[in-house]
Protein backbone atom coordinates (compact mmCIF):
# COMPACT_ATOMS: atom_id res chain seq x y z
CA UNK A 1 0.00 0.00 0.00
CA UNK A 2 1.39 3.11 -0.78
CA UNK A 3 1.72 5.78 1.68
CA UNK A 4 1.56 9.03 0.10
CA UNK A 5 -1.32 10.89 0.67
CA UNK A 6 -3.78 11.79 -1.86
CA UNK A 7 -6.46 14.36 -1.25
CA UNK A 8 -8.84 13.18 -3.29
CA UNK A 9 -8.63 9.63 -2.25
CA UNK A 10 -7.49 9.82 1.62
CA UNK A 11 -8.79 13.23 2.25
CA UNK A 12 -12.41 15.07 2.68
CA UNK A 13 -13.82 16.89 -0.18
CA UNK A 14 -15.90 19.90 1.09
CA UNK A 15 -19.09 21.05 -0.97
CA UNK A 16 -19.68 24.71 -0.71
CA UNK A 17 -22.96 26.14 -2.68
CA UNK A 18 -21.55 29.82 -2.97
CA UNK A 19 -25.05 31.69 -3.25
CA UNK A 20 -25.40 30.74 0.61
CA UNK A 21 -21.67 30.16 1.95
CA UNK A 22 -21.02 33.57 3.35
CA UNK A 23 -22.01 37.01 1.76
CA UNK A 24 -19.54 39.57 1.99
CA UNK A 25 -20.85 42.61 0.11
CA UNK A 26 -24.18 42.67 1.51
CA UNK A 27 -26.38 42.05 -1.53
CA UNK A 28 -27.86 38.97 0.38
CA UNK A 29 -25.72 36.51 -1.78
CA UNK A 30 -22.82 34.89 -1.02
CA UNK A 31 -19.52 34.91 -3.06
CA UNK A 32 -16.17 34.36 -3.41
CA UNK A 33 -14.64 36.67 -1.04
CA UNK A 34 -16.85 35.59 1.72
CA UNK A 35 -15.35 32.15 1.10
CA UNK A 36 -11.81 33.20 0.93
CA UNK A 37 -12.78 34.73 4.35
CA UNK A 38 -13.92 31.54 5.81
CA UNK A 39 -10.87 29.87 4.78
CA UNK A 40 -9.35 29.38 8.19
CA UNK A 41 -12.81 27.57 9.65
CA UNK A 42 -12.26 25.42 7.01
CA UNK A 43 -9.22 24.79 7.81
CA UNK A 44 -10.12 24.29 11.31
CA UNK A 45 -12.72 21.79 10.63
CA UNK A 46 -10.06 19.54 8.97
CA UNK A 47 -10.91 19.22 4.96
CA UNK A 48 -8.49 18.56 2.30
CA UNK A 49 -10.81 20.28 -0.74
CA UNK A 50 -13.23 22.60 -1.09
CA UNK A 51 -15.78 22.13 -4.27
CA UNK A 52 -17.76 25.12 -5.50
CA UNK A 53 -20.71 24.82 -7.18
CA UNK A 54 -21.12 26.61 -10.48
CA UNK A 55 -19.97 30.62 -10.07
CA UNK A 56 -20.03 31.20 -14.02
CA UNK A 57 -21.96 33.94 -15.64
CA UNK A 58 -25.52 32.51 -15.97
CA UNK A 59 -28.47 34.13 -15.72
CA UNK A 60 -29.41 31.74 -12.96
CA UNK A 61 -32.36 29.89 -14.12
CA UNK A 62 -30.66 26.62 -12.38
CA UNK A 63 -28.65 29.04 -9.95
CA UNK A 64 -25.52 28.52 -11.73
CA UNK A 65 -26.20 25.17 -13.13
CA UNK A 66 -27.17 27.13 -16.72
CA UNK A 67 -23.54 28.81 -17.79
CA UNK A 68 -23.55 31.73 -20.33
CA UNK A 69 -19.67 31.54 -20.25
CA UNK A 70 -17.77 29.04 -19.11
CA UNK A 71 -14.47 31.18 -18.42
CA UNK A 72 -15.52 33.63 -15.98
CA UNK A 73 -17.31 34.38 -12.89
CA UNK A 74 -20.27 35.01 -12.44
CA UNK A 75 -20.52 39.47 -11.07
CA UNK A 76 -22.86 38.03 -8.28
CA UNK A 77 -19.88 35.98 -6.66
CA UNK A 78 -16.90 37.84 -7.67
CA UNK A 79 -13.81 38.15 -10.93
CA UNK A 80 -11.71 36.27 -11.86
CA UNK A 81 -8.89 38.17 -9.96
CA UNK A 82 -10.96 37.35 -6.52
CA UNK A 83 -11.28 33.77 -7.83
CA UNK A 84 -7.40 33.32 -8.16
CA UNK A 85 -7.00 35.18 -4.33
CA UNK A 86 -9.28 32.45 -3.13
CA UNK A 87 -7.40 29.73 -4.83
CA UNK A 88 -4.08 31.11 -3.36
CA UNK A 89 -5.31 31.66 -0.02
CA UNK A 90 -6.95 28.07 -0.25
CA UNK A 91 -3.79 26.71 -1.39
CA UNK A 92 -1.85 28.26 1.24
CA UNK A 93 -3.84 26.12 4.23
CA UNK A 94 -3.27 23.04 2.24
CA UNK A 95 -7.39 23.30 0.79
CA UNK A 96 -7.51 22.13 -2.69
CA UNK A 97 -10.41 23.97 -5.05
CA UNK A 98 -12.57 21.60 -7.37
CA UNK A 99 -14.58 23.49 -9.88
CA UNK A 100 -18.15 22.00 -10.93
CA UNK A 101 -18.33 21.23 -14.74
CA UNK A 102 -21.66 21.86 -16.44
CA UNK A 103 -20.56 20.50 -19.85
CA UNK A 104 -24.35 18.56 -20.72
CA UNK A 105 -26.17 21.81 -21.77
CA UNK A 106 -25.60 25.44 -21.21
CA UNK A 107 -27.99 28.33 -20.82
CA UNK A 108 -29.91 29.13 -23.53
CA UNK A 109 -28.68 32.42 -23.43
CA UNK A 110 -24.93 31.66 -23.86
CA UNK A 111 -23.60 33.05 -27.21
CA UNK A 112 -23.09 29.75 -28.66
CA UNK A 113 -27.01 28.66 -28.31
CA UNK A 114 -28.13 32.28 -29.15
CA UNK A 115 -25.95 31.40 -32.36
CA UNK A 116 -27.15 27.78 -32.77
CA UNK A 117 -31.13 29.07 -32.92
CA UNK A 118 -30.44 32.02 -34.81
CA UNK A 119 -30.87 29.90 -38.21
CA UNK A 120 -30.73 26.46 -39.65
CA UNK A 121 -28.00 27.20 -41.39
CA UNK A 122 -25.81 28.95 -38.41
CA UNK A 123 -22.14 27.30 -38.40
CA UNK A 124 -23.38 26.31 -34.78
CA UNK A 125 -26.56 24.69 -35.85
CA UNK A 126 -25.18 21.63 -34.79
CA UNK A 127 -23.49 22.61 -31.54
CA UNK A 128 -26.90 21.59 -29.80
CA UNK A 129 -29.53 18.50 -30.65
CA UNK A 130 -31.94 19.62 -33.29
CA UNK A 131 -34.62 17.86 -34.92
CA UNK A 132 -37.61 18.13 -36.71
CA UNK A 133 -40.97 17.62 -35.44
CA UNK A 134 -42.31 14.25 -35.22
CA UNK A 135 -44.96 13.16 -37.41
CA UNK A 136 -48.02 14.92 -35.77
CA UNK A 137 -45.84 17.70 -35.60
CA UNK A 138 -45.36 16.80 -31.77
CA UNK A 139 -41.76 16.56 -30.22
CA UNK A 140 -39.18 14.47 -32.06
CA UNK A 141 -39.30 11.07 -29.26
CA UNK A 142 -40.96 10.86 -26.02
CA UNK A 143 -37.56 12.03 -23.81
CA UNK A 144 -38.75 13.70 -21.13
CA UNK A 145 -36.68 16.52 -18.94
CA UNK A 146 -35.95 15.62 -15.18
CA UNK A 147 -37.23 18.69 -13.95
CA UNK A 148 -40.80 17.73 -15.07
CA UNK A 149 -42.26 18.05 -18.42
CA UNK A 150 -41.57 17.23 -22.23
CA UNK A 151 -37.59 17.19 -22.85
CA UNK A 152 -38.32 18.85 -26.10
CA UNK A 153 -38.80 22.75 -26.53
CA UNK A 154 -40.33 23.67 -30.39
CA UNK A 155 -38.34 27.11 -31.70
CA UNK A 156 -41.20 28.47 -34.19
CA UNK A 157 -38.30 30.78 -35.55
CA UNK A 158 -36.57 27.53 -36.80
CA UNK A 159 -39.39 25.16 -37.18
CA UNK A 160 -37.35 22.98 -34.98
CA UNK A 161 -37.22 21.23 -31.67
CA UNK A 162 -34.23 21.35 -29.01
CA UNK A 163 -34.03 18.93 -26.44
CA UNK A 164 -32.98 19.88 -23.10
CA UNK A 165 -32.39 17.32 -20.19
CA UNK A 166 -33.51 19.83 -17.71
CA UNK A 167 -34.72 23.11 -17.85
CA UNK A 168 -35.90 24.89 -21.73
CA UNK A 169 -33.22 27.22 -20.50
CA UNK A 170 -30.93 24.42 -20.28
CA UNK A 171 -30.29 23.11 -23.87
CA UNK A 172 -28.02 19.98 -24.42
CA UNK A 173 -24.95 20.40 -25.89
CA UNK A 174 -24.16 18.22 -28.80
CA UNK A 175 -21.15 16.18 -27.99
CA UNK A 176 -20.52 14.58 -31.20
CA UNK A 177 -19.65 17.85 -32.99
CA UNK A 178 -16.02 18.01 -32.83
CA UNK A 179 -16.09 21.71 -32.25
CA UNK A 180 -17.99 21.57 -29.10
CA UNK A 181 -16.10 18.89 -27.71
CA UNK A 182 -13.04 20.58 -28.45
CA UNK A 183 -14.25 24.28 -26.61
CA UNK A 184 -14.42 22.17 -23.87
CA UNK A 185 -11.59 20.36 -23.47
CA UNK A 186 -10.42 24.14 -23.84
CA UNK A 187 -12.46 25.06 -20.96
CA UNK A 188 -10.77 22.62 -19.01
CA UNK A 189 -7.52 23.87 -19.90
CA UNK A 190 -8.66 27.22 -19.01
CA UNK A 191 -9.58 26.36 -15.55
CA UNK A 192 -6.35 24.05 -15.01
CA UNK A 193 -4.08 26.77 -15.68
CA UNK A 194 -5.34 28.92 -13.06
CA UNK A 195 -4.48 26.41 -10.41
CA UNK A 196 -7.78 24.24 -9.74
CA UNK A 197 -7.27 20.99 -8.20
CA UNK A 198 -9.85 19.11 -10.05
CA UNK A 199 -13.31 19.02 -11.02
CA UNK A 200 -17.04 17.43 -10.43
CA UNK A 201 -18.53 16.97 -13.96
CA UNK A 202 -22.51 17.10 -13.86
CA UNK A 203 -25.07 15.00 -15.03
CA UNK A 204 -21.46 13.07 -16.86
CA UNK A 205 -23.47 10.36 -17.75
CA UNK A 206 -26.07 12.32 -20.02
CA UNK A 207 -23.46 13.87 -22.47
CA UNK A 208 -24.29 11.52 -25.37
CA UNK A 209 -27.71 10.88 -26.58
CA UNK A 210 -28.88 7.50 -29.20
CA UNK A 211 -27.71 9.37 -32.46
CA UNK A 212 -31.01 7.53 -33.51
CA UNK A 213 -33.11 9.08 -31.07
CA UNK A 214 -35.03 6.22 -29.82
CA UNK A 215 -37.77 6.27 -27.81
CA UNK A 216 -37.15 5.34 -24.06
CA UNK A 217 -39.39 2.14 -23.48
CA UNK A 218 -41.78 2.23 -20.20
CA UNK A 219 -40.29 1.62 -17.20
CA UNK A 220 -40.52 -2.02 -16.15
CA UNK A 221 -41.02 -1.32 -12.34
CA UNK A 222 -42.34 0.90 -9.64
CA UNK A 223 -45.46 2.89 -9.70
CA UNK A 224 -47.54 4.25 -12.64
CA UNK A 225 -48.21 7.15 -10.93
CA UNK A 226 -44.97 8.29 -10.11
CA UNK A 227 -45.01 12.52 -10.26
CA UNK A 228 -42.72 12.43 -13.59
CA UNK A 229 -43.39 11.02 -16.38
CA UNK A 230 -39.78 10.87 -16.33
CA UNK A 231 -39.67 8.10 -13.91
CA UNK A 232 -41.87 6.35 -16.17
CA UNK A 233 -39.57 5.21 -18.80
CA UNK A 234 -36.15 3.26 -18.70
CA UNK A 235 -33.77 5.58 -20.26
CA UNK A 236 -32.06 3.96 -22.68
CA UNK A 237 -31.35 5.94 -25.23
CA UNK A 238 -31.52 9.84 -23.33
CA UNK A 239 -27.92 9.03 -21.75
CA UNK A 240 -25.39 6.86 -20.67
CA UNK A 241 -24.04 5.71 -24.36
CA UNK A 242 -21.00 4.09 -25.30
CA UNK A 243 -19.31 7.25 -27.02
CA UNK A 244 -18.79 8.18 -23.60
CA UNK A 245 -15.31 6.01 -23.27
CA UNK A 246 -13.45 8.47 -25.58
CA UNK A 247 -14.05 11.28 -23.96
CA UNK A 248 -13.72 10.42 -20.59
CA UNK A 249 -10.08 9.32 -21.95
CA UNK A 250 -9.52 12.43 -23.27
CA UNK A 251 -10.19 14.06 -20.24
CA UNK A 252 -8.15 11.96 -17.81
CA UNK A 253 -5.10 12.44 -19.34
CA UNK A 254 -5.89 16.25 -20.20
CA UNK A 255 -6.51 16.21 -16.19
CA UNK A 256 -3.56 14.48 -15.48
CA UNK A 257 -0.81 16.00 -17.17
CA UNK A 258 -0.02 17.63 -13.50
CA UNK A 259 0.21 14.91 -11.31
CA UNK A 260 -2.23 15.34 -7.92
CA UNK A 261 -5.43 16.94 -9.60
CA UNK A 262 -8.38 14.63 -9.48
CA UNK A 263 -12.04 14.91 -11.27
CA UNK A 264 -15.62 13.20 -10.25
CA UNK A 265 -18.69 12.02 -11.70
CA UNK A 266 -22.12 12.69 -10.61
CA UNK A 267 -23.51 9.55 -12.31
CA UNK A 268 -27.17 8.06 -11.77
CA UNK A 269 -26.17 4.80 -10.17
CA UNK A 270 -23.78 2.40 -8.49
CA UNK A 271 -23.41 0.61 -11.94
CA UNK A 272 -23.15 3.72 -13.91
CA UNK A 273 -20.23 4.58 -11.57
CA UNK A 274 -18.69 1.89 -12.13
CA UNK A 275 -18.47 2.50 -16.15
CA UNK A 276 -17.46 6.21 -15.24
CA UNK A 277 -14.12 5.70 -13.41
CA UNK A 278 -11.03 3.70 -13.70
CA UNK A 279 -7.09 4.24 -14.91
CA UNK A 280 -8.48 6.08 -18.09
CA UNK A 281 -11.89 7.69 -16.97
CA UNK A 282 -12.72 9.72 -13.87
CA UNK A 283 -10.66 8.81 -10.95
CA UNK A 284 -14.36 9.21 -8.38
CA UNK A 285 -17.73 8.90 -9.24
CA UNK A 286 -20.41 9.85 -6.57
CA UNK A 287 -22.36 6.47 -4.57
CA UNK A 288 -25.22 8.07 -4.15
CA UNK A 289 -26.21 5.14 -1.86
CA UNK A 290 -26.73 7.18 1.46
CA UNK A 291 -28.99 9.74 0.54
CA UNK A 292 -31.18 6.69 -0.50
CA UNK A 293 -30.85 4.47 2.60
CA UNK A 294 -33.23 4.68 6.17
CA UNK A 295 -31.62 4.73 8.84
CA UNK A 296 -31.59 1.10 9.71
CA UNK A 297 -27.86 -0.60 10.57
CA UNK A 298 -28.96 -3.22 8.42
CA UNK A 299 -29.58 -1.06 4.88
CA UNK A 300 -26.07 0.60 5.60
CA UNK A 301 -24.12 -2.04 5.54
CA UNK A 302 -25.68 -3.60 2.53
CA UNK A 303 -24.91 -0.45 0.69
CA UNK A 304 -21.38 -0.67 1.49
CA UNK A 305 -21.06 -4.62 1.00
CA UNK A 306 -22.54 -4.25 -2.01
CA UNK A 307 -20.88 -1.15 -3.28
CA UNK A 308 -17.14 -3.23 -2.12
CA UNK A 309 -18.65 -6.39 -4.05
CA UNK A 310 -18.78 -4.42 -7.07
CA UNK A 311 -15.75 -2.18 -7.38
CA UNK A 312 -12.51 -3.44 -8.71
CA UNK A 313 -9.88 -3.52 -7.23
CA UNK A 314 -8.18 -0.11 -9.05
CA UNK A 315 -11.60 1.73 -8.70
CA UNK A 316 -11.42 4.05 -5.56
CA UNK A 317 -15.16 4.20 -3.24
CA UNK A 318 -16.78 7.59 -2.84
CA UNK A 319 -19.88 8.18 0.12
CA UNK A 320 -22.01 11.41 -0.33
CA UNK A 321 -24.42 11.82 2.98
CA UNK A 322 -25.73 15.22 1.67
CA UNK A 323 -25.23 17.64 -1.38
CA UNK A 324 -27.50 20.81 -2.91
CA UNK A 325 -30.36 18.45 -4.70
CA UNK A 326 -31.23 16.25 -1.51
CA UNK A 327 -33.26 16.67 1.53
CA UNK A 328 -30.46 17.47 4.57
CA UNK A 329 -29.22 14.20 6.13
CA UNK A 330 -30.33 15.41 9.80
CA UNK A 331 -33.93 15.70 8.06
CA UNK A 332 -33.98 12.61 6.15
CA UNK A 333 -32.51 10.53 9.22
CA UNK A 334 -35.58 12.44 11.32
CA UNK A 335 -35.56 15.69 12.55
CA UNK A 336 -36.19 16.41 16.23
CA UNK A 337 -35.29 16.25 19.54
CA UNK A 338 -32.49 13.24 18.56
CA UNK A 339 -31.42 14.79 15.08
CA UNK A 340 -28.04 15.70 16.27
CA UNK A 341 -27.41 12.39 18.54
CA UNK A 342 -28.22 10.79 14.92
CA UNK A 343 -26.33 13.01 12.84
CA UNK A 344 -23.12 12.49 15.11
CA UNK A 345 -23.40 9.06 14.28
CA UNK A 346 -24.16 9.32 10.24
CA UNK A 347 -21.18 11.57 10.86
CA UNK A 348 -18.83 8.57 12.25
CA UNK A 349 -20.28 6.02 9.56
CA UNK A 350 -19.49 8.62 6.88
CA UNK A 351 -15.94 9.67 8.09
CA UNK A 352 -14.78 5.96 8.95
CA UNK A 353 -15.47 4.15 5.44
CA UNK A 354 -13.17 3.19 2.50
CA UNK A 355 -13.87 5.82 0.26
CA UNK A 356 -13.75 9.54 -0.12
CA UNK A 357 -16.19 11.39 1.74
CA UNK A 358 -18.42 14.17 0.56
CA UNK A 359 -19.66 16.56 2.79
CA UNK A 360 -22.07 19.17 2.20
CA UNK A 361 -22.29 22.38 3.70
CA UNK A 362 -24.09 22.93 7.16
CA UNK A 363 -23.95 18.91 7.44
CA UNK A 364 -21.09 19.73 9.97
CA UNK A 365 -23.89 21.58 12.01
CA UNK A 366 -26.34 18.86 11.87
CA UNK A 367 -28.13 22.05 9.71
CA UNK A 368 -32.06 20.59 9.12
CA UNK A 369 -34.49 21.52 5.58
CA UNK A 370 -35.56 24.84 6.36
CA UNK A 371 -39.26 25.22 6.18
CA UNK A 372 -40.10 27.91 3.30
CA UNK A 373 -43.50 28.82 2.15
CA UNK A 374 -44.96 28.39 -1.65
CA UNK A 375 -43.69 32.17 -2.55
CA UNK A 376 -40.36 32.12 -0.75
CA UNK A 377 -39.51 28.81 -3.23
CA UNK A 378 -37.57 29.97 -6.40
CA UNK A 379 -36.02 26.36 -7.62
CA UNK A 380 -38.07 25.59 -11.13
CA UNK A 381 -39.02 21.95 -9.39
CA UNK A 382 -40.23 23.05 -6.56
CA UNK A 383 -42.46 25.47 -8.15
CA UNK A 384 -43.96 23.40 -10.52
CA UNK A 385 -44.66 20.59 -7.95
CA UNK A 386 -45.39 22.52 -5.00
CA UNK A 387 -46.59 21.21 -2.64
CA UNK A 388 -46.29 17.72 -3.63
CA UNK A 389 -42.37 18.71 -4.02
CA UNK A 390 -40.69 22.11 -2.35
CA UNK A 391 -37.62 21.40 -4.65
CA UNK A 392 -34.13 22.16 -3.58
CA UNK A 393 -34.60 25.33 -1.50
CA UNK A 394 -34.95 23.94 2.12
CA UNK A 395 -31.52 22.78 1.79
CA UNK A 396 -29.02 25.45 0.56
CA UNK A 397 -30.49 28.46 2.88
CA UNK A 398 -27.50 30.22 4.17
CA UNK A 399 -24.83 28.90 6.26
CA UNK A 400 -25.34 29.63 10.07
CA UNK A 401 -22.26 31.38 11.19
CA UNK A 402 -23.26 32.58 14.39
CA UNK A 403 -25.98 34.40 16.74
CA UNK A 404 -25.95 37.56 15.17
CA UNK A 405 -28.78 39.02 12.53
CA UNK A 406 -29.14 36.85 9.30
CA UNK A 407 -26.86 34.07 10.94
CA UNK A 408 -23.33 36.13 9.85
CA UNK A 409 -24.02 34.93 6.71
CA UNK A 410 -25.01 38.81 5.73
CA UNK A 411 -25.30 42.06 6.60
CA UNK A 412 -28.88 42.40 4.43
CA UNK A 413 -31.62 39.71 3.97
CA UNK A 414 -30.19 37.09 1.90
CA UNK A 415 -31.63 35.43 -1.30
CA UNK A 416 -33.17 32.38 0.75
CA UNK A 417 -34.58 32.85 4.52
CA UNK A 418 -31.91 31.76 7.52
CA UNK A 419 -33.86 28.32 9.11
CA UNK A 420 -35.04 30.11 12.26
CA UNK A 421 -33.20 27.53 14.60
CA UNK A 422 -29.97 29.63 13.82
CA UNK A 423 -30.09 31.20 17.26
CA UNK A 424 -28.48 27.88 18.98
CA UNK A 425 -27.31 26.17 15.82
CA UNK A 426 -24.32 28.11 14.97
CA UNK A 427 -20.84 27.99 14.18
CA UNK A 428 -19.80 29.90 17.25
CA UNK A 429 -22.14 28.19 19.67
CA UNK A 430 -21.32 24.71 18.21
CA UNK A 431 -17.68 25.48 18.77
CA UNK A 432 -18.33 27.02 22.32
CA UNK A 433 -19.82 23.08 22.82
CA UNK A 434 -17.77 20.21 23.25
CA UNK A 435 -20.70 17.81 22.81
CA UNK A 436 -21.81 19.78 19.47
CA UNK A 437 -22.36 18.13 16.08
CA UNK A 438 -19.59 20.20 14.74
CA UNK A 439 -16.91 19.21 17.21
CA UNK A 440 -17.65 15.56 16.46
CA UNK A 441 -16.69 16.23 12.70
CA UNK A 442 -13.36 18.21 13.68
CA UNK A 443 -12.27 15.20 15.80
CA UNK A 444 -13.45 12.46 13.56
CA UNK A 445 -11.86 14.09 10.43
CA UNK A 446 -8.48 14.84 12.14
CA UNK A 447 -8.59 11.02 13.13
CA UNK A 448 -9.25 9.71 9.62
CA UNK A 449 -6.48 12.24 8.87
CA UNK A 450 -4.28 10.47 10.94
CA UNK A 451 -4.91 6.94 10.88
CA UNK A 452 -3.86 4.41 7.84
CA UNK A 453 -6.90 2.08 8.97
CA UNK A 454 -9.61 4.86 8.65
CA UNK A 455 -8.06 6.24 5.44
CA UNK A 456 -7.28 3.06 3.28
CA UNK A 457 -8.19 -0.08 5.86
CA UNK A 458 -10.35 -2.81 4.33
CA UNK A 459 -13.37 -3.23 5.94
CA UNK A 460 -14.70 -6.29 8.15
CA UNK A 461 -18.26 -6.17 9.82
CA UNK A 462 -18.39 -8.18 12.84
CA UNK A 463 -22.10 -8.30 13.61
CA UNK A 464 -23.46 -10.09 10.71
CA UNK A 465 -27.38 -9.06 10.75
CA UNK A 466 -27.09 -6.00 12.28
CA UNK A 467 -30.58 -4.55 13.82
CA UNK A 468 -29.71 -2.13 16.34
CA UNK A 469 -25.97 -0.90 15.26
CA UNK A 470 -23.30 -1.59 13.22
CA UNK A 471 -19.85 -2.57 13.94
CA UNK A 472 -16.67 -2.90 12.11
CA UNK A 473 -13.05 -3.35 11.54
CA UNK A 474 -10.95 -1.42 9.56
CA UNK A 475 -7.76 -2.81 9.01
CA UNK A 476 -4.14 -1.42 7.24
CA UNK A 477 -0.70 -3.15 7.43
CA UNK A 478 0.12 -0.32 10.06
CA UNK A 479 -3.36 -0.07 12.18
CA UNK A 480 -6.18 -2.21 13.43
CA UNK A 481 -9.41 0.19 14.62
CA UNK A 482 -12.58 -0.94 15.51
CA UNK A 483 -15.76 1.25 15.13
CA UNK A 484 -19.07 0.45 16.29
CA UNK A 485 -22.26 2.63 15.62
CA UNK A 486 -25.27 2.73 18.02
CA UNK A 487 -28.23 3.49 15.46
CA UNK A 488 -30.93 4.49 18.23
CA UNK A 489 -31.48 6.22 21.49
CA UNK A 490 -31.76 3.00 24.06
CA UNK A 491 -28.39 1.63 25.07
CA UNK A 492 -27.59 -1.41 23.27
CA UNK A 493 -26.11 -4.76 23.41
CA UNK A 494 -24.12 -5.44 20.34
CA UNK A 495 -23.52 -9.55 19.34
CA UNK A 496 -20.65 -9.37 17.18
CA UNK A 497 -20.31 -12.65 15.35
CA UNK A 498 -16.10 -12.95 14.50
CA UNK A 499 -13.63 -12.91 17.24
CA UNK A 500 -12.13 -9.98 17.83
CA UNK A 501 -8.41 -9.51 16.92
CA UNK A 502 -7.95 -8.18 20.65
CA UNK A 503 -8.79 -8.44 24.18
CA UNK A 504 -7.89 -4.93 25.19
CA UNK A 505 -8.98 -1.67 23.95
CA UNK A 506 -8.08 1.82 24.19
CA UNK A 507 -10.58 4.66 23.38
CA UNK A 508 -10.21 6.64 20.83
CA UNK A 509 -13.03 8.45 20.29
CA UNK A 510 -16.35 8.15 21.50
CA UNK A 511 -20.10 10.51 20.98
CA UNK A 512 -21.09 9.25 24.22
CA UNK A 513 -18.74 8.25 26.62
CA UNK A 514 -15.34 8.59 28.36
CA UNK A 515 -15.22 4.79 28.83
CA UNK A 516 -14.21 1.85 26.47
CA UNK A 517 -17.20 0.20 26.01
CA UNK A 518 -17.87 -3.35 28.04
CA UNK A 519 -16.98 -6.17 25.89
CA UNK A 520 -18.57 -9.11 27.79
CA UNK A 521 -18.38 -12.80 25.67
CA UNK A 522 -19.53 -11.75 22.31
CA UNK A 523 -21.32 -8.75 23.69
CA UNK A 524 -20.38 -4.97 23.33
CA UNK A 525 -22.67 -2.64 25.08
CA UNK A 526 -23.00 1.01 23.38
CA UNK A 527 -24.46 4.10 24.86
CA UNK A 528 -27.88 5.82 23.53
CA UNK A 529 -26.43 7.02 19.96
CA UNK A 530 -23.16 6.11 20.32
CA UNK A 531 -20.37 5.97 18.10
CA UNK A 532 -16.99 4.56 19.60
CA UNK A 533 -13.32 4.17 17.76
CA UNK A 534 -11.53 1.87 19.67
CA UNK A 535 -7.97 0.69 18.86
CA UNK A 536 -6.16 -2.66 20.40
CA UNK A 537 -3.91 -2.13 23.20
C1 LIG B 1 -27.32 18.03 -11.39
C2 LIG B 1 -27.08 19.08 -10.35
O1 LIG B 1 -26.63 18.47 -9.17
C3 LIG B 1 -28.38 19.83 -10.17
O2 LIG B 1 -28.32 20.71 -9.09
C4 LIG B 1 -28.68 20.56 -11.46
O3 LIG B 1 -29.93 21.20 -11.34
C5 LIG B 1 -28.71 19.59 -12.64
N1 LIG B 1 -27.63 18.67 -12.63
C6 LIG B 1 -28.68 20.35 -13.94
O4 LIG B 1 -27.41 20.88 -14.16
Amino acid sequence: MTSEYLWWQDGTVYQIYPRSFQDSNGDGVGDLNGIRQRLDYLQGLGVDAIWLSPIYPSPMYDFGYDISDYVDIDPVFGTLAEFDQLVAEAHARGIRVVLDMVFNHTSHLHPWFLDSRSGRDNARRDWYLWRDPGPDGGPPNNWESTFGGKGWEYDAGTGQYYYHQFLKEQPDLNWRNPEVRAKLMEVLRFWLDRGVDGFRFDVVMSFFKDELYRDNPPALTGPTALLRAFDRQQHLYDRDRPEMTDVLAEMRALIDEVPGRAAVGEVDDLDMALRFVGPDRLHLAFNFDFLLTRWLPRLFMEAIQRYDGKLPAEAWPSYVLGNHDRDRLATRFGAGPFSDARAKVAAALLLTQRGTPFIYYGDELGMVNTPLSRDEILDPPGKLYWPLYQGRDPVRTPMQWSADAYAGFSANSPWLRVHPDYANRNVAAHEADPASVLNAYKALLAMRRSSPALRRGTTRFLVKRPVEGLAYLREAPEQTLLVALNFFGWAVDLRLDGPLPANHWKLRYSTASTDVPRIMGNRMRLQPFEAVILEPV
